[in-house]
């Protein structure tokens, strides 16, 4: 038997902005997604029979990338994250599937967690319809704070490239890492789901089209491409009342692109009373937002008397790992 762990993710600065080659940060969750595989005498998943179809992600892994041409496995699944909110729940199942699977082939070896980055964003890719950043993948294998670009990004540790041929052509990601200084320990996420599903895909597209019928909100992603460097330059030094500042100037820009929703506003506005900053997290449309604070409690009690559901999490948690 082999088991893994996989973190989520929060975007923290650059959502969007990414798609259009700015630098987007993003931190892994304490919540993430737990594999565990099993000889068994027919493919089972979650005790039903394992139909590839509706698993691309676990398929493409399977046979595209491992070759696995062995006896059935009976495949169980334990998410503790919310599902198509942003929190990169499908990116966590790829990473920890390809880690329990490297596990149970070759018991001995250490991860390659680059490897399990590119192999889940490979995944994300095939059921995506060859549309994917890197972000989602990165951040549940390495932990910790990361940052993509479509350039390097001075003051960060260069860990990888990623390539993909998109249906608009090849794109280049680098993958970097930041080290935070949270050295007193009491600065916290606090994850607020609306409730509503993250349409990703819908959302990029819109965005897309605002450009295109209103070329004036280019300056939004400039905009939001300077936020993200000055809220990257906070974090590395350790200075969170200005991450929190930079977060909900981040927040306002996205409502400039009209990705947030009325739920994710009064989410956000519920939080911001005990937080350092909030803004929505991730393609937006639905799903979640995320405040910082000392006081995790309250906001989380703020958000729940709001109509939403929380999660508190350290900043920066780490990456994927072998549970058993
Ligand atoms: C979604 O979590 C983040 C977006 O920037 C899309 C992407 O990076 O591929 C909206």
């Amino acid at each position: 038997m082999a088991v893994a762990f996989a973190p989520g993710k929060c975007i923290l600065f650059g959502e969007h902005a990414v798609v259009y080659g700015h630098p987007a940060v993003a931190v892994a969750l304490d919540q993430g997604v737990h594999v565990s595989l099993e000889q068994s005498d027919e493919w089972l998943i979650e005790g039903s029979p394992f139909i590839p179809d509706q698993h691309p992600h676990i398929s493409h892994i399977l046979h595209d990338l491992f070759k696995y041409e062995s006896h059935p496995l009976s495949i169980k699944i334990k998410s503790e994250l919310f599902s198509a909110a942003g929190l990169g729940s499908s990116a966590a199942l790829s990473v920890a599937f390809g880690a329990a699977l490297q596990t149970y082939l070759r018991n001995d070896e250490e991860l390659d967690v680059i490897k399990l980055a590119k192999m889940g964003h490979s995944a994300e890719a095939i059921s995506q319809e060859g549309r994917a950043s890197p972000t989602d993948t990165a951040a549940s294998a390495l932990g910790g704070c990361i940052v993509v670009s479509g350039k390097e990004v001075d003051g960060t540790i260069n860990i990888f490239h990623s390539i993909l041929k998109t249906p608009e052509g090849e794109r280049k990601w680098s993958i970097n890492k930041v080290n935070i200084q949270n050295k007193s320990n009491d600065i916290y996420l606090i994850l607020g789901f609306t409730g509503d599903a993250s349409p990703t895909g819908k959302m990029v597209s819109g965005v897309s089209n605002l450009l295109i019928s209103n070329p004036n909100k280019f300056q939004e992603m400039e905009a939001i491409a300077s936020i993200t460097t000055t809220g990257l330059t906070a974090l590395s030094i350790g200075n969170f009342e200005a991450v929190g500042i930079a977060m909900d100037a981040c927040h306002a820009k996205l409502q400039e692109l009209e990705v947030s929703t009325p739920s994710l506003d009064r989410l956000v506005d519920a939080a911001r009373p005990y937080s350092l900053g909030a803004k929505m997290t991730g393609a937006g449309g639905g799903g979640c937002m995320v405040a910082l604070s000392r006081n995790p409690q309250r906001v989380a009690e703020e958000i729940e008397i709001a109509g939403g559901s929380p999660l508190i999490s350290k900043l920066g948690s780490k990456g994927v790992c072998i549970v058993k």
